[in-house]
């Protein structure tokens, strides 16, 4: 690609990254022994140092956050120790790396979470669908209706794994309140039926996320906390309903006074509103990533990041099979195919075997 905006370095107050383009989160269930990132998670971030950031895997902030099987964690030393390992690989090759902290709530199965654990969610409704255990797929577990302790706990977990990854000397977090977890369990009305604070209006859906941010922020930093989020994804059970845009609305209005290092935006849906994306975007103060489907679509992928200086983008599914995913972008050469049947199985196999150019 000539003259690329998206290959070319983002500079901005809270981020600078040497291109456009973010590797997003994605799930690949290698933390086989006690959730533990390994050599082989070591192997697989660096290999794809070449992303402008490389945003990690969902990682559990607790063992109540845990829910599907063989996901990291972030909560004891040993699993510090491994990140701490992975962190300095993608270092040394020169990318930058955030933790992607979930709090999987009442997506999860028991069979999926360590000793001692419980699943909890904001309200006692289980997620219709089935989850992936080390026993076949199950049903989705009825997670416990939190209390207001159990809310003041949860947060304090996610700023003790914050503080955890800025000591295994990540760049920054992204808060998930994507994807039907915890912290969408809370935005999304199906999910959230409580009658206290927590529940009911717009302002108070938004503030089981809002408080995370704010203590996490002024744990680490604004400028080295994220948040993402996917208003119309109904993945786990999470329902549409007119109000949508009002629910992130409010969230945003709110997140203007954090000072985050990004909003990021996964645009998976079947219901998505015209404008509705571009829309949020405008209404945020700070920088935007943008994501779905843009690994297929360059010339869409570089009219958005050309339309604001505040805007990136976020490249998932094509990320797994090609590693040299950004040498193959600027030679416009094609991408290899990831194998559907490898994508969370254990060990190397479709996770460390994909050829670069
Ligand atoms: C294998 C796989 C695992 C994923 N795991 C996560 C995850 O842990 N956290 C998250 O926020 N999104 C996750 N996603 C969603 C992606 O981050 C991204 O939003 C989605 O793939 C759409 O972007 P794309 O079209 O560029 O792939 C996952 C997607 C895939 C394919």
């Amino acid at each position: 690609m000539k003259d690329s905006k998206l290959l070319s370095s983002f500079d901005s107050k809270n981020l600078n990254l040497k291109n456009h383009i973010v590797m997003a989160p994605m799930t690949r269930a290698r933390a086989v022994v006690r959730n533990t990132p390994n050599d082989l998670m070591t192997k697989y971030y660096s290999m794809r140092a070449s992303a402008g950031l490389i945003i990690t895997e969902g990682t559990a902030p607790s063992k109540n956050g845990v829910g599907s099987a063989n996901m990291p964690a972030i909560y004891t030393n040993e699993q510090i120790n491994g990140w701490r390992d992975v962190v300095n690989t993608v270092h040394e090759n020169g990318g930058k790396i955030f933790l992607q902290i979930m709090h999987a709530g009442r997506s999860a199965h028991e069979l999926n979470l360590p000793e001692g654990a419980e699943i909890l969610g904001p309200s006692a409704i289980p997620a219709k669908g089935e989850i992936f255990t080390l026993e076949g797929l199950k049903p989705m577990s009825t997670p416990r209706e939190m209390t207001t302790t159990d809310i003041e706990q949860t947060q304090e977990e996610h700023v003790q794994a914050a503080k955890n990854a800025i000591d295994a000397g990540f760049d920054g977090v992204e808060i998930h309140a994507a994807n039907g977890y915890l912290g969408q369990q809370f935005l999304n009305k199906g999910s959230n039926q409580r009658t206290d604070k927590y529940g009911g209006s717009e302002e108070n859906r938004c503030r089981f996320i809002i408080e995370i941010l704010q203590k996490v922020a002024k744990a680490i930093g604004g400028e080295k906390t994220g948040l993402r989020i996917s208003p119309y994804n109904e993945f786990n059970d999470m329902a549409i309903y007119d109000e949508i845009p009002k629910t992130y609305e409010n969230l945003i209005m709110q997140l203007n006074t954090l000072n985050l290092a990004y909003l990021h935006m996964a645009g998976t849906g079947r219901n998505i509103p015209d404008g509705f994306f571009d829309s949020l975007a405008k209404k945020f103060n700070n920088n935007v990533i943008f994501n779905g489907g843009y690994g297929f679509n360059l010339p869409l992928a570089e009219k958005v990041v050309s339309s604001s200086d505040r805007y990136i983008i976020s490249i998932g599914y094509p990320f797994i099979a090609n590693p040299d995913l950004i040498d193959r972008i600027r030679l416009g050469v094609e991408y290899n195919e990831a194998d559907q049947n490898t994508l969370y199985t254990p060990g190397e196999d479709g996770y460390l075997d994909y050829p670069t150019l």
